[in-house]
């Protein structure tokens, strides 16, 4: 559905995006990663042909985004990030205008409208003036406005952003919805949310992609993936020595410490993979230390952002 290859835009001199390549399938839910200013919403607007790349090759449901922009726009449905709405018009007058200017078939219009209000929960402020909308509302109004013409891609620059919790789960679930008939391309900060409802990320960092795979074979790659959580009381004896002479044991990290007793996270050579737990045992029991608690980590996706794009 997105065939990106060696794609670079240019702002003025700046590099906002360097030669950078990767594919979208039909069908995929792809959640679009990377810290602000790395160059997911310029990508986008380029995806969705509302801005021209400086270079490489970008199709988009099988036309070119430069020379038929055009076709490419009627099938793709585009939220951007800051999304403009007429705000002197009512919601329902505005999608409606929406439809028609983006090719629904006049007899189709009534229908579609009814249909992205139902889906986006836009019944009940239909009649009222989109200025007048809380933030939340509008955004839902945008979200319906990049669905109104029924696209196969839909790109969604951070769609929950300012939205309540009731909301980003509403939104959510919409999301996982429409995900069953169309392919979708989202870019947000909320990385419970990619985890919950993509089957792939995108990671992005300065312009250049980091990495490209499903949320649990990132969280599986890295260092978090195969730690260990310890509470001990290490009787005076120098805890960090004595974990490190596990040759697992990459790196001892004492979290905090409530009178004698220190809580430690201990990285894994082995990754998610293998297990440290057995060997820390040993140590602890030799040297008769209590224990209070030990139990595995699972590294989050905040793990795999944090350590593909610190510098
Ligand atoms: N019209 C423009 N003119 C000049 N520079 C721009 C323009 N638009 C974006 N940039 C620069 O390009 C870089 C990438 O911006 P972009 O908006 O794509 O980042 P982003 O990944 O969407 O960030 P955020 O998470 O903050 O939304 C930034 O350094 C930004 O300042
Ligand atoms: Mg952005």
């Amino acid at each position: 559905m997105i065939e990106v290859s060696h794609f670079s835009k240019t702002y003025a001199g700046f590099k906002a995006v360097r030669d950078i390549s990767f594919h979208v399938n039909k069908g995929e839910i792809v959640g679009f990663l990377g810290p602000n200013g790395a160059g997911k919403s310029t990508t986008m607007k380029v995806l969705a042909g509302y801005l021209p790349p400086t270079d490489g090759r970008i199709k988009v449901a099988g036309y070119d985004v430069v020379a038929d922009s055009l076709e490419v726009r009627r099938r793709v449905g585009y939220m951007p990030e800051n999304v403009p709405l007429y705000t002197d018009m009512r919601v329902d007058e505005f999608l409606r205008f929406r439809a028609a200017l983006k090719g629904v078939p006049s007899k189709k219009v009534k229908d579609r409208v009814e249909r992205v209000k139902a889906l986006c929960h836009l019944k009940d402020v239909q009649r009222k003036i989109i200025g007048t909308l809380s933030k939340g509302y509008r955004q839902r109004v945008g979200l319906a406005d990049a669905m109104v013409h029924d696209p196969d891609l839909l790109i969604l620059d951070e769609p929950t952003i300012g939205l309540d919790p009731h909301q980003i789960r509403s939104v959510r679930e919409l999301i996982r919805d429409l995900g069953k008939h169309h392919t979708i391309l989202l870019s947000t900060h909320i990385l419970s949310e990619v985890e919950a409802t993509c089957n792939r990320v995108l990671i992005l960092n300065r312009g250049k992609i980091e990495a490209s795979d499903t949320p649990g074979n990132l969280t599986r790659l890295v260092r978090g993936g195969g730690a260990v959580m310890v509470e001990v009381n290490p009787n005076g004896t120098l805890l960090k020595q004595a974990f490190a002479e596990i040759p697992e044991v990459d790196e001892v990290e004492i979290v905090s410490e409530n009178g004698p007793w220190v809580t430690a996270k201990v990285y894994s050579r082995l990754g998610a993979g293998g297990d440290i737990r057995d060997g820390l045992y040993s140590v602890i029991q030799r040297n008769g230390w209590g224990l209070r608690e030990m139990s595995r980590t699972r590294a989050t996706l905040e793990d795999v952002f944090v350590e593909l794009t610190q510098d």
